[in-house]
């Protein structure tokens, strides 16, 4: 792994056990940030009771930090799980390739605003790094949905 990768994982860790230390479950607030960004968005989920986040969320936030920290680390595996899960999500009807970095910013500014005073300059840039370096991995032609070849509808 190369220096700035370094960095970027341990502030990456280092972030998370701070925001973790002020939540144990911030997935569900991932996701109320995420309708706030994209509200047409909840139409892809089921979503039983509004007040609470849609089922599965929990593993959807769990994969992605984990992708996020795996593609920092250099892992091998990142790039074809990541074209795995966007064929999966055609099926879920998740078509317009603007959603996936809408979802990791809503992440990142949850655990902004749980990290508060001490979230730094470096912390934001290492996740807007790997955000972009984990979307990286998936070139256009991964986000086309097989019975979207415009590119999908947006949500
Ligand atoms: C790297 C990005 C993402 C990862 C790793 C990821 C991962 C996952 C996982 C693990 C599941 C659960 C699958 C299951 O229950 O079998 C899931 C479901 C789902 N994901 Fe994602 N996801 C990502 C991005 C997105 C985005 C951008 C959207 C857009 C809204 C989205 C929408 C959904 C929907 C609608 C479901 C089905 C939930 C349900 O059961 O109703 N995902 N995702």
């Amino acid at each position: 792994m190369n220096q700035p990768q370094g960095q970027d994982l341990q502030l990456l860790n280092e972030s998370l056990e701070l925001a973790l230390a002020q939540c144990e479950d911030f997935a569900p607030a991932v996701f109320a940030r995420f309708f706030e960004r994209r509200p047409t968005a909840t139409a892809l989920f089921e979503v039983p009771d509004t007040a609470m986040p849609p089922l599965g969320c929990g593993q959807m936030v769990f994969e992605i930090i984990s992708l996020l920290l795996d593609s920092a680390a250099g892992k091998p595996y990142v790039a074809s799980y990541m074209h795995q899960i966007a064929s999966e999500h055609c099926a879920f009807k998740v078509e317009d390739p603007t959603l996936y970095p809408e979802l990791m910013a809503s992440l990142v500014d949850v655990l902004a605003t749980l990290i508060g005073a001490q979230w730094s300059p470096a912390y934001a840039q290492a996740w807007e790094r790997q955000s972009s370096r984990l979307l990286d991995s998936l070139p256009a032609r991964a986000l086309t949905c097989p019975a979207s070849a415009a590119g999908g509808t947006p949500a």
